[in-house]
């Protein structure tokens, strides 16, 4: 029998060729079609940076005020939307429900078979237009809140801030600092390359499903600790932590390798530097909490267990520095948006990427990713008579 290469959790197996987004782990770089994180997180907009992942170059004034006028004009879902959240718990996770909404926009949407780029090119504007919508319905169902319709009038960030926290009893401000910040995070979330959530829509694009379909495939793989729910479970590691005199106690329990803790927010398969998004993460988080005039003890810890974790020898070896989810929650939750919502965050975000991969291989001739394996079980053996 022929013998296949094992790559267990293909290490070193490239699954495509892609001109969206290059990463260089060793020194630290992500580029988005050539440009580097950190300038387009402090100087363009996500719908800027969404643009570009999805047409490859960024978009000038009439382009950009074009894409956001047609995005604007699908904020709104299906009122049917509202029964299928009735159907679960008010407590289900988040994760759970978006899974579900997502899955639900196939059953609504079949003429994105057709195989066209004008095709290609709407599913992926109603995409990026109805995710902050459901993210934010499955807030509000979660509160027992009323849903709060879109405002086409306000920017992509904006608008999901006034669909979480706005209530029909009166006016509600978006605070602008909350807004940027807000929209950093999406744009630093944006895209990643092959990750696990990428890589398993494309493996489930490969058969050729509804693209909703897909999307609700990476959703699924995100909201796993290991990957986008990393941001969820950091936050609540700096919460037990609590203080800063315990951070000696937790740096030991990641350090055994009998103890299954990990220091969460650390550590990634591709950089073995710090992960240039988490540099703007840190800048960003100092100026909300500033601005908000808000302080925190669990920015204190963050900072302290950083500096410690850095000059600790375990760390330095293993090349384990702080990722993208490092700060991104004591952002959030300055923000007020509950811990169960952080993945949901980073599924919207994330969306826009997931569609650029769809969309690129689409664009090229379709083939079915179907790896094979290592057999270990038994040889050919015979039923007793
Ligand atoms: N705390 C303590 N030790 C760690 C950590 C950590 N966070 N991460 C890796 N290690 C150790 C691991 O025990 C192993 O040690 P040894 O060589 O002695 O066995 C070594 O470092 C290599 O780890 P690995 O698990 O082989 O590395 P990986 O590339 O398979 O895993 C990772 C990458 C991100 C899953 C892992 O670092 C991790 O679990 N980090 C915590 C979770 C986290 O923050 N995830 C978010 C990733 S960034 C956001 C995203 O892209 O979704």
């Amino acid at each position: 029998e022929k013998l296949f290469t094992y790559d267990q959790g293909l290490t070193s197996t490239a699954l495509c060729e892609s001109s969206i987004t290059y990463i260089d782990g060793d020194q630290g770089i992500l580029l988005h079609r050539g440009y580097p994180i950190d300038e387009l997180a402090l100087r363009k907009s996500y719908l800027d940076v969404a643009y570009l992942l999805l047409n490859g170059e960024l978009p000038n004034t009439e382009e950009l005020d074009a894409f956001k006028k047609e995005i604007s004009s699908h904020y709104m879902v299906n009122e049917q939307f509202t029964r299928l959240f009735q159907g679960f718990r008010r407590d289900s996770h988040p994760m759970a429900v978006m899974c579900a909404a997502s899955s639900a926009l196939a059953a609504f949407y079949h003429d994105i078979l057709e195989d066209s780029q004008k095709s290609r090119d709407k599913t992926a504007i109603r995409l990026l237009a109805k995710m902050p919508t459901l993210a934010a319905m499955c807030y509000k169902y979660s509160i027992g809140r009323p849903f709060m319709y879109p405002q086409n009038n306000l920017s992509y960030a904006g608008n999901f801030l006034y669909m979480m926290f706005a209530t029909p009893c009166e006016p509600y401000v978006v605070n602008p600092v909350l807004e940027r910040a807000m929209d950093r995070i999406f744009t630093l979330h944006a895209d990643h390359e092959q990750n696990a959530s990428t890589s398993s829509v494309r493996s489930v694009a490969s058969s050729g499903p509804n693209p909703f379909a897909c999307i609700a495939a990476g959703i699924a793989s995100l909201w796993g600790p290991a990957h986008g729910g990393a941001n969820e479970a950091c936050i609540k590691m700096l919460e037990e932590i609590g203080t800063v005199d315990r951070i000696p106690e937790f740096i030991a329990r990641a350090k055994d390798k009998n103890d299954p803790f990990r220091l969460m927010g650390f550590g990634h398969r591709v950089y073995k530097n710090y992960d240039p998004r988490a540099k703007v993460m840190r800048e960003t988080c100092h100026e909300v909490l500033k601005e908000l005039g808000v302080t925190t003890p669990l920015l204190e810890v963050a900072m302290e267990l950083e500096r410690i974790a850095l000059s600790d020898p375990y760390f330095i070896e293993r090349k384990l520095y702080p990722n993208v989810d490092f700060y991104s929650g004591i952002i959030l939750q300055a923000i007020g948006i509950p811990t169960s919502m952080f993945t949901v965050i980073f599924a919207l975000a994330r969306t826009v990427g997931w569609i650029a991969n769809w969309k690129e291989m689409c664009e090229e001739s379709l083939k079915i990713v179907r790896p094979r394996q290592i057999y270990t079980g038994y040889t050919e053996r015979h039923i007793d008579k």
